[in-house]
């Protein structure tokens, strides 16, 4: 592979993805993006575009010629998808873009995994030999779309030919980001805002300039056929920084009431379900309390290494462009009505 390829990518105009395709572009890559729409922002000059879904796509082995990589970055994670919607796309979407990529003979298929799909050692480590968890229906809907996904890349690997390489970040901090930030901002805003636990439980994060600087390098550098790579930065944030940078961002009150995780899960499921039912945006899913609940501790192992890659960044500094990001796009939608609580705030919030 090298710094010329021509990269198909998937997912590039949301947060993950747009961070990719600008590291890909600085290191000279030829980059096609699929977007199933026009995006709200102006894209790129020098990116060519098709059109096209993940989910109902008949085109996409016509669109991959003379591709060399494949960077899937596509699928949504916010909002309170039903389990339906999040296998087409995960599961079904990444079926058909492998069956495409082997179609036009693609040499690399990156595919940007998630830290979810893997069972925690002792003391919540996860390490490069951490096996994948047992899809069971305890977990929730995203996290199994996940594990199957990467067991339908497993065959592929196995099958050989394609040479296959799984970057799988921590929680995602930054500007474009259409999920994590607004939620917590949601969240925070709410009367009945909660932390889970006592705060203190690790969360890897990673900002997302310096993921889409990792996935570049999944996809330039030579010789990384068989790779999983754990993105996550090297400082230790727990769910009360995480929190309390938000809070501080966007000159928001810390929560008052810090709730037991098994009652956090229970009291997203109600507010998912009630607010499902009027069609708004919930204030905290199950996925969010899974997700604030967690206590885990990366260490960073040998494939993180073989693409050269250390995750040094700030995420406050991260967290503090998605609050920007997430305010200015929500007073420039004007749709989600929640957010007038923290709009008036003026912009940007305390520093
Ligand atoms: N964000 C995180 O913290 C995080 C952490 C670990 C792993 N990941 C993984 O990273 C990937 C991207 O997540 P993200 O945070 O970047 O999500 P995102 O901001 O919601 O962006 C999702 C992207 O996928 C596109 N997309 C969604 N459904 C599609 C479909 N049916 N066909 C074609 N494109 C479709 C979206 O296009 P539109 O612009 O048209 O909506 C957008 O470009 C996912 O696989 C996710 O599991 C994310």
């Amino acid at each position: 592979m090298t710094s010329h390829s021509a990269v198909f990518v998937t997912g590039g105009t949301g947060l993950v993805g747009r961070h990719a395709v600008s590291a890909l572009r600085r290191a000279g890559c030829r980059v096609t993006m699929l977007m199933r729409r026009h995006p709200d922002e102006p894209l790129p000059t020098d990116v060519r575009v098709v059109q096209g879904d993940l989910v109902r796509a008949s085109e996409l082995t016509r669109h991959l010629r003379g591709h060399e990589v494949v960077l899937h970055a596509g699928g949504s994670i916010g909002g309170a998808r039903s389990r339906r919607s999040l296998r087409a796309v995960f599961v079904e979407g990444t079926l058909r873009l492998l069956a495409a990529a082997e179609h036009q003979c693609v040499r690399r298929f990156v595919h940007v995994g998630s830290l979810s799909v893997l069972e925690p050692g002792p003391n919540g480590c996860l390490e490069s030999e951490s096996a994948m968890r047992k899809p069971t229906a305890m977990l929730p809907d995203y996290v199994r779309a996940k594990i199957d996904a990467e067991l339908a890349i497993d065959n592929v690997r196995a099958r050989g030919g394609l040479e296959v390489v799984v970057v799988r970040p921590g929680v995602v901090l930054g500007e474009g980001d259409r999920t994590t930030t607004p939620l917590l901002l949601r969240a925070l805003a709410h009367p009945f805002a909660f932390g889970i636990g006592t705060g203190a439980n690790l969360i890897p994060c990673v900002a997302a300039e310096e993921l889409g600087d990792a996935l570049a390098r999944a996809v330039t550098e030579p010789g990384l056929a068989s790779l999983c790579v754990y993105v996550t930065s090297s400082e230790r944030i727990t769910q009360r920084s995480l929190l309390e940078w938000h809070a501080a961002a966007a000159g928001l009150p810390m929560p008052r009431m810090w709730l037991p995780p098994g009652l956090a899960e229970r009291a997203a499921r109600v507010l998912e379900a009630a607010y499902g039912c009027v069609g708004a945006a919930p204030p905290v899913t199950r996925l969010a309390a899974a997700v604030g609940a967690t206590d885990l501790h990366v260490v960073p192992g040998e494939p993180e290494s073989r693409i050269g890659w250390r995750g040094t960044g700030s995420c406050r500094d991260a967290v503090r462009r998605a609050v920007a990001y997430s305010m200015a796009r929500a007073r420039r939608l004007k749709h989600d009505k929640l957010y007038s609580r923290w709009e008036p705030l003026g912009s940007g919030g305390r520093p």
